[in-house]
């Protein structure tokens, strides 16, 4: 079941086009990966997803509803950590998760409960009654996330939660979603890191100039620019015999030596691997054999013709 559907969305930013007709479904337990670069228009479809800010043209529907009649019913059963993180400095971490749930109607043993729940979940219970400012980055992080979480929504949307936030706390927060989602939270993931979305998401939607660019499972991406597969051998004593029988393989293209390696390229979905192996057993003496294996960030390049950050951006 889509728990959200966005068809034909369209945001100005007076002449400035942030999202170009966007389509976008989100199904009922997913963890879905948004990436793109800065200035992609990741942060306009969120906060356009939960009503804050309008659109010019297109719809929304979010657990079934249309989401300009029913914002505050939806506002309800929404979690939302925004890109900048927002924390009242002079309350402790207990009196803002107390804030946050009263907002939601939460009150006395409940809230309390809740409360102790979030704070264990973001692994911050030791440090309930300090303040924020006392804590790291990524301890303010957790916390912002707590307070999207105690009102237990089913649909939590997260912008770009882990940047700029020490490796510890990163792995705590990837390791908090896998856990929500277990749970059977659904999860909308905005990112510009491509590692987060291909441990963390079972689909991926890439954004690019306001545009969907590409849409699918990490597998689905791949194969869509993926027309070949690059086995790389490393044997003992390589002969021209063993390369004669590597190119009779079923699926194979081309097989070439440079230096002591052999590349065997065959088509997509070939499966050679074992045959290569099997023949390179009986007839060189492996030394060592990669697969290798094409990132989001070939997908990204080959969908756009730029990468997809600049390096020394992190
Ligand atoms: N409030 C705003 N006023 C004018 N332009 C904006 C505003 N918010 C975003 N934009 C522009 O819209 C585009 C998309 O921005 P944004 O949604 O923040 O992208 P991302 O989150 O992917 O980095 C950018 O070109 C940005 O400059
Ligand atoms: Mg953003």
């Amino acid at each position: 079941m889509a728990i959200v559907h966005i068809e034909n969305l369209v945001k100005r930013y007076g002449s400035h086009i942030a999202l170009d007709h966007v389509d976008l479904d989100i199904g009922e337990g997913e963890i879905l990966g948004l990436l793109g670069p800065n200035g992609a228009g990741k942060t306009t479809l969120i906060h356009a997803l939960a009503g804050i800010v309008g659109f010019d043209s297109g719809e929304i529907t979010v657990f079934g509803k249309e989401q300009q009649k029913n914002l505050m019913d939806i506002k309800r059963q929404i979690g939302l950590v925004t890109q900048e993180i927002t924390l009242f400095t002079d309350l402790s971490a207990r009196e803002n998760l107390e804030f946050f749930g009263s907002i939601y109607g939460l009150k006395g043993e409940k809230l309390k409960d809740r409360i102790d729940e979030t704070l264990a979940l973001v692994g911050l219970t030791e440090n309930a009654n300090k303040l924020p400012t006392k804590f790291s980055g990524g301890m303010q992080r957790r916390l912002n996330i707590a307070c999207a979480l105690v009102h237990q929504p089913k649909f939590l949307i997260m912008d770009e939660p882990t940047v700029g936030i020490d490796p510890q706390s990163r792995n705590h927060i990837l390791e908090t979603i896998r856990k929500l989602n277990e749970q059977g939270t659904t999860i909308l993931y905005t990112t510009h890191y491509m590692e987060e979305v291909q441990s963390l998401a079972t689909r991926v939607v890439i954004m690019d100039q306001g545009h969907v660019i590409a849409d699918g499972t990490m597998q689905e991406l791949v194969n869509k620019i993926q027309h070949e597969e690059k086995i790389k051998l490393e044997v003992s004593e390589p002969s021209d015999e063993l390369l004669e029988k590597l190119r009779k393989l079923e699926g194979v293209k081309q097989v070439f030596m440079h230096r002591k390696e052999i590349y065997i390229i065959s088509q997509v979905g070939a499966g050679n691997l074992d045959r290569t192996l099997t023949v390179a057993k009986d007839l060189g003496g492996i030394l060592s054999v990669a697969a290798e294996k094409p990132t989001l960030e070939d997908v990204f390049l080959t969908l756009t013709g730029k990468r997809l950050r600049d390096r020394e951006e992190d």
